[in-house]
């Protein structure tokens, strides 16, 4: 097991490269950030905004829970969704799902009254509106299906809050994204998205390449 000196070091790695890169660098970044992005992804540890797309420290906001659930009682997730638009006034919101997601597997275990069991709850509801298709599937499929509809889903919960039907209602406003992110191949593809107070749009369908 890696003791804290280890990544304290890599700290200090990482620091000295970037100033010989940019000596200036982190001096800019102190006086303020302007991200153009609010990312709302899962906790995995496989799945980092930054890293994904290739993006530079202030470029990209985020939130990232278990299963990246956007839960309009959580004064964490709206919190930082109000700041995003109100304040950073980001052009687009990603909501960004993985396959394979760990939360997604266990909202299939049966329902307990510990708090990872109730926050799986709310994907156990995307479950049983998508009941019927999601029967048909074998376990991969079903779970690879859950994946993706948690995804759209999330972003419809977005969509549906006041702070985004106010900010397009005034006539601005991000767009929101629902991508899902394969851990196989490295690859983001986008499932949904919606511009404004219209209604949710479904992507074409792209192959996982699973
Ligand atoms: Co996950």
């Amino acid at each position: 097991m890696a003791d804290i000196e280890h990544f304290l070091d890599r700290n200090r790695a990482w620091a000295a490269g970037q100033v010989e890169k940019d000596p200036g660098g982190f001096q800019a970044l102190a006086e303020g950030q302007q991200p153009e992005m609010l990312w709302i992804g899962c906790s995995d540890s496989r799945v980092s905004p930054n890293q994904m797309m290739d993006l530079s420290l202030g470029e990209v906001f985020v939130h990232r829970n278990i299963a990246n659930q956007v839960v309009t009682s959580d004064p964490n997730c709206m919190s930082v969704v109000q700041y995003a638009v109100e304040v950073l006034e980001v052009t687009h919101i990603v909501v960004c799902g993985h396959y394979g997601c760990g939360g997604v597997i266990a909202s299939f275990d049966p329902p307990g009254q510990d708090t990872i069991q109730l926050w799986l709850d709310h994907i156990r509801r995307v479950s049983r509106r998508y009941q019927d298709e999601l029967a048909d599937l074998e376990e991969e499929a079903r779970i690879r299906r859950l994946c993706e509809v948690n995804v759209v889903e999330q972003v419809r919960n977005l969509a549906d809050t006041d702070i985004l039907q106010a900010a397009w209602q005034a006539g601005g406003g991000p767009t929101l994204h629902g991508l899902i992110y394969g851990l196989h191949d490295g690859r983001l593809r986008r499932l949904c998205h919606q511009t404004g107070t219209g209604d949710l749009i479904l992507d074409p369908p792209t192959s996982p390449g699973l």
